[in-house]
This record gives structure tokens, sequence and C-alpha cells, in this order.
């Protein structure tokens, strides 16, 4: 037998080129949240499945996650998403730190899903929460989190929105207008979570098996219509439910405030699979028809931290996934190009009697924060060029016999073309030169 070369399916490889992207995107990430004093934080990549049953929601434990028995009886899981881990984390602490918490993380998660576009069994997603935040000025806070990172890599209004719902509205519409009990509220949700992924036909064959009276799936039809905040809350007024809009318009004031209403889409069928959401919940989706798929995830969850026995502190936040963020910039040509790396200087000899002298002013370049690329043999002079650009260096030393007996090293610019020679002891001229 013959071992696969190949990474194991749904799962990639990061190579040099892949691994570059990675860092750019974590980089980025790392940057939209701390320029709102988030805080990183990270978990194990076990957990018990217990955690995960508790409040994730039955697509998440029955169809995708990994799990098995470690060899000490205990059922564990591979991490498929970060919030029940950082619920668990803040209900160690919340008592002793400051409120809001903000924190950050960036994790690989894994779900048993088909791979395909967009879809994979194994992604890194960036995770942004807050804690223990002032009614929607938390929410506002995650969103702006979220545009500012699209808005990072290049982005605008024009090639990404987001989709934004709140389940108090939801669940207000199930009780006071459908007047559906518990049950098939819950049913209804797992139903509206489908409804852009199946044919209307499928979604009334779903709908139908729910035994609903005519009236009632009339007034489902009425509210998954509403597309508009505005025409939302005169839906909500009309149905004595002007209490349920509140949050909503607030939260639609500011962000009209905030120049970010065009970023904003209202829209009913977006309820999310994940079962702890209790307030606001948002996607958010790239404006290519060739891409329409949820860049990202999030919402209010009002009591994750009561499964830990702990007194209830809200939480908000999203997931903002790798694989269809990498889609969505290529799609919108904002990927930059990765090939080649990134260094100062090329530092070569035409002379083996030059090799120690090559790798003393490396030695002292590196010391003082350059990255230095040393070539370990003698390289000819046409080669130099071209070795320094897969190299990705502006700068080539060259160092031949002459300049082993005056001390010395030329230095070229590929880019300029200039050329000049330094005594070996020069390193502040050096590291002048170098700088562009
Ligand atoms: P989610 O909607 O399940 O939310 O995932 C968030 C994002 O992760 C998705 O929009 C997508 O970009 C990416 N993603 C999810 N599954 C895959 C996959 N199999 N392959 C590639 N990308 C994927 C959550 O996980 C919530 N825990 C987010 C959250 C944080 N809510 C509050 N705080």
């Amino acid at each position: 037998v013959s071992i696969s070369k190949k990474p194991y399916k749904g799962t990639r490889d990061f190579f040099p080129t892949q691994k570059r992207m990675q860092n750019y995107f974590f980089s980025k990430m790392s940057k939209a949240a701390e320029s709102f004093g988030y805080e990183p934080y990270d978990g194990p990549m076990l957990e018990e499945v217990e955690l995960y049953k508790a409040k994730s929601g039955e697509e998440l434990i029955n169809d995708q996650i990994y799990s098995f028995t470690d060899r000490g009886e205990r059922f564990v899981a591979i991490r498929p998403e970060m919030t029940p881990t950082v619920a668990r984390m803040v209900s160690q602490v919340h008592k002793e730190v400051s409120k809001p918490i903000r924190w950050y993380s960036i994790p690989n998660l894994y779900r048993y899903e088909r791979p395909q576009k967009g879809r994979l069994r194994e992604h890194w997603q960036f995770n942004c929460d807050i804690f223990g935040a002032n009614d929607i000025f938390g929410e506002l806070e995650i969103l702006q989190i979220a545009i500012n990172l699209f808005k990072s890599f290049g982005a605008d209004h024009t090639m990404f929105e987001i989709l934004l719902n709140d389940r108090e509205i939801v669940d207000n519409v199930f009780k006071e207008v459908l007047k559906v009990d518990e049950e098939t509220s819950y049913k209804l949700y797992k139903i509206i979570d489908r409804y852009k992924k199946v044919t209307p036909e499928a979604f009334d064959k779903t709908l139908n098996e729910l035994n609903l009276d005519a009236n009632c799936i009339k007034e489902l039809k009425e509210y998954l219509k509403l597309n508009k905040t505005s025409d939302v809350i005169e839906y909500l007024k009309s149905k004595n439910l002007s209490d349920t809009s509140k949050r909503l318009e607030n939260l639609s004031t500011h962000l009209n405030l905030l120049q970010l209403s065009d970023f904003i889409v209202y829209d009913p069928t977006i309820v999310r699979g994940l079962d702890y959401y209790t307030g606001l919940v948002f996607e958010i989706f790239d404006k290519n028809p060739d891409n329409r798929r949820a860049l990202c995830g999030g919402g209010s969850y009002a009591n994750l931290l009561k499964i830990f026995n702990e007194p209830e502190l809200g939480g908000t936040g999203f997931g903002l996934g790798d694989v269809t963020l990498e889609n969505f910039l290529v799609g919108h040509k904002l990927l930059p190009e990765f090939s080649t790396p990134k260094n100062d200087i090329l530092i070569t000899f035409q002379d083996d009697i030059a090799t120690t002298q090559a790798m003393q002013v490396a030695s002292e370049l590196r010391e003082q924060g350059l990255k230095v690329i040393t070539t370990l043999d003698k390289t000819k002079i046409n080669k130099v060029f071209n070795l320094a650009e897969k190299k990705g260096t502006q700068f080539v030393a060259l160092i031949g016999s002459d300049e082993v007996t005056s001390k010395s090293i030329q230095i070229k610019n590929i880019k300029t073309k200039s050329q000049e020679q330094f005594k070996i002891t020069d390193i502040t001229k050096i590291q002048d030169y170098l700088k562009v």
C-alpha cells in the first residue's frame, strides 16, 4: 500500500504561499479587533460533547460534529465552533474582570460537511465577542468591527451586505401573530433557516408538514416578505407589538448616525441555525452572485452562561471564516499576490574565500532586525538577480576576492539599478541604504 500525499478530505495543507495569505488574514483580523480594545484568547481543540449539546443545535450535533470516546471514557469533540468555549471561559472569570469583556480568537474548527465551494471540514474562524455590554451598544460595536475588517481589505458596500434580524421579533411574531406553541416555533425556526437554501416548493412542502392553518401560513408569508427596517416597525405596530421593535429602531437610528446603514438590510429569513441566539442575528453576504454564501454569522445570546449555572451575562459576537473570505476577496479582485516571500537582502559571494565574510555581515544585519538570506554556496553573477527575485529581496550583496581583501561588500538595489560599496564595519550605513 502507498500512503496518500493529499491532506485528509476537506482539509488543506498550507504551503508557504498559502501560509503567507493566512498570516495576512490573521493580521488584518487581529488589527480590526484590537483597534476596539479586544484581547486575544484561545482554548483547547477538544471539548466535552455535552458543551455543544446544551445549545448549539441539532444540525451541529447530529450531522457535523467530530466526536469520539477517549481512553478515559470521556465523550469528546473536536471543536466545531468557538462560542461554547468562550462562554465556558468567561463563566470562570466574569466575576473578577471588569465589564464589558471584549475578546477575540482565530481558532481552527472541524465540521463534518460535504466539501464544496466555501465549505470545508477544517476552517479557521475569526471570533469576536463582547459580554456584559449595555443594550444595543455591544451589538453596534460588533457590527462595526466586522464592517471595518472588510473595509481594511479594500471592500465597500457595493461588495457585501449585512442581513440582519432579531430573534425577539421572530419569537413574538410566532407567539402573538401566528399563535403557535413552543415546539412548532422551534420547528419553524429550522424551516426558515433553510428558506434560501431550498426551492419555494420544498419550503412549502416542509411548512405543510407542520399542519398549520391557512391563516397562519398567510401571516407567516406576509412576515417573510418584509425587507426594510421601517416596514418591520410598521408591521409590528399594526400587530400591537411596538415594544418588540424598540431595539431594532434604536439600532437602526445609531447605524444611521454612524453612516453604516448602507451595509445593512433587514431580512426576516435570517434566524441562524445555532440555538443559543436570543436577540440580534446577522449574516454577512457577498453581493457577488457567484458567491452567495455567508461570509460571517453572529448575533446576541443572553443565556449561554446559564448552562454553567452562572448568572445571566449576555454576549454578542460573530464568526467569520477564512474559506469564504478568500472566495470573496478573489471575486472582487482584492487579494494581493503571495507567491513570493518578502526579505530585505540576499547576500551572495562569488569566491569561496568570501564565505565567512558573507556570513559575518549577514549576522550583523540580522541583529539589526533585517531579514537576510545567504546563499550557502558561491553564486555566479548572472544567477544572482533571478535568485533575488524568487526570494523577494530588492537588494543583493556581492562579495568576491577583491571585497575580501578590502573588507567590503557591494550592494545593488535591483529596482533603481544603483550600486554602492560599503566597509563591512559600516553596518549603520548599510542599514540606511537598505531602507526603502
Ligand atoms: P456559523 O454561522 O456556524 O457561526 O459560522 C460562522 C462562519 O464560519 C460562516 O459564515 C462561514 O464563513 C464559516 N464557516 C462555518 N462552517 C464552515 C465550513 N464548514 N467551512 C468553511 N467555513 C465555514 C458560528 O460558528 C458562531 N459560533 C459564530 C458566533 C460567534 N456567534 C457569536 N459569536
